[in-house]
């Protein structure tokens, strides 16, 4: 499969992507396939991928077992809606999300993609209190700097500066922001974190259906590594004021931080987790909201009698299958060792970019490397060079990071490190 100039013309003038101007958009590479951790452009040149296509492909491309995943369950059957309706590979999944999830997550709704799942979740805590009698219980407790998503409600609890709020100010719920936890990760933990957050608490608690938040890495709000303790004290607080809490792992979920999923560090329970992304070893869209028994049958008690919600590609069994096999992989605990060596590799190959002077901060947690600067990228420089170093990496704002594919070699891992510190000081 090749892409001609022609092609290239009609994707400039016709197709859009991801947060990308229509009237001056950035130049798009080219990629015809994938193998391992490693991307192939038109004209054969090979990139080592830095991204994981966001967050998600953790297994590397073109992976035999996610192929033949895909093939075995494509001549059975791709999609059969799933009112009234159930398949083998719906259950095969859920049994394993809800082994893998803590005790209390039993009751798995499938979602198309993660700003769904953000959307489901809300809609959960927004009807169990409305089953509750509780209406007044309708608004949203987060902390700035987050990102749960592009569709309405995610968009409401999105970071409010870095977010779209100003663009679509007056459409957006308005919803409650604490000011982002400060304590970082690996530091001395900092009382002062909570002070916004417990006066948020004190003062709405009446109006709050509940907090939702990314644990532990605040993703493409900023990519910020906080304390474990901030999370531990957003459930002490959630179960004080009767708030239910949300994880969104959309990100973190699946081993990306070291753990197989975020809260864990914190060793907190959500009253309801959104995953996605990984859990298909980033094959096809697919996405999850988990709650309790105890939450989804109060969320039935409505006069509607069911939770409102129902996509037409709900389980989509390719999606499921392939997810399926995506998690045997993860359950054969491989990904702990090769999580473990690229924090290693990370923290001391990065270590470097720490002494130059536009870096204002390197961190590392798991398969997750940030090294953010003084000032924004140029991004079309800073793309062109990473590709001619052999690496795609794509940085927003002041950011570069990498969130390899687990697979991902020390040689390969090497040449990314490589490639941001020199972009770094060699670009102007
Ligand atoms: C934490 C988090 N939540 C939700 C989403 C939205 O997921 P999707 O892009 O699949 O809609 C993302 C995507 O980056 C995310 O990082």
């Amino acid at each position: 499969m090749t892409i001609t100039q022609a092609d290239l013309q009609f994707d400039r003038d016709h197709i859009w992507h991801p947060y990308t101007s229509l009237l001056d958009p950035l130049p798009c590479y080219p990629v015809v396939s994938a193998q391992g951790a490693e991307l192939i452009l038109n004209d054969g040149r090979q990139l080592i991928d830095g991204m994981s296509s966001w967050w998600a492909a953790i297994h590397g491309y073109n992976n035999a077992r996610l192929n033949q995943a895909a093939k075995d369950q494509i001549d059975q059957m791709s999609h059969v809606m799933f009112g009234g309706i159930t398949h083998p590979s719906a259950i095969a999944l859920c049994r394993q999300l809800v082994t893998m999830t803590p005790p209390s997550l039993d009751r798995v709704f499938l979602a198309d993609s993660g700003s769904v799942a953000v959307e489901v979740a809300i809609k959960m805590a927004l009807q169990y209190w409305v089953a509750k009698g509780q209406q007044s219980k309708s608004r949203l407790l987060t902390v700035e700097n987050g990102y749960h998503g592009d569709t309405f409600a995610a968009m409401s609890v999105c970071d409010p500066v870095n977010g779209m709020h100003e663009l679509f100010s007056g459409v957006l719920t308005k919803q409650l922001f604490a000011a982002a936890p400060q304590s970082r990760f690996d530091g001395p933990w900092l009382e002062s974190d909570l002070d916004s957050l417990i006066a948020l608490f004190e003062t709405h608690h009446h109006t709050i259906a509940a907090m939702i938040i990314e644990p532990i890495v605040q993703g493409a709000g900023g990519m910020r590594i906080y304390h474990p303790n901030y999370l531990k004290a957003v459930r002490r607080l959630c179960d004080q004021y009767d708030v239910l809490l949300i994880c969104d792992e959309i990100a973190t979920g699946f081993g990306r931080t070291g753990k197989l999923f975020g809260h864990q560090h914190a060793d907190i329970t959500p009253d309801i987790l959104c995953l996605g992304k990984a859990i298909t070893g980033g094959y096809m869209t697919l996405a999850a909201t988990l709650t309790s028994q105890a939450i989804g049958e109060e969320i039935c008690r409505t006069k509607a009698g069911v939770f409102m919600h129902g996509p037409t590609f709900m389980a989509n069994p390719l999606a499921c299958a392939v997810a399926t096999e995506s998690l045997t992989i993860i359950n054969e605990n491989n990904w702990q060792h090769q999580v473990a060596a690229i924090e290693q590799q990370l923290k001391s190959e990065l270590a470097a970019c720490l002494a130059l002077p536009s870096v204002v901060d390197v961190r590392v947690l798991g398969a997750i490397g940030v090294v953010e600067l003084n000032c924004a990228v140029d991004m079309v420089a800073i793309q062109q060079y990473f590709v001619e170093q052999g690496v795609w990496i794509r940085p927003f704002g002041k950011l570069i990071y990498l969130m390899p594919p687990y697979i991902i070699s020390q040689a390969q891992l090497s040449q990314l490190t490589g490639a941001v510190y020199g972009a770094i000081t060699e670009l102007p």
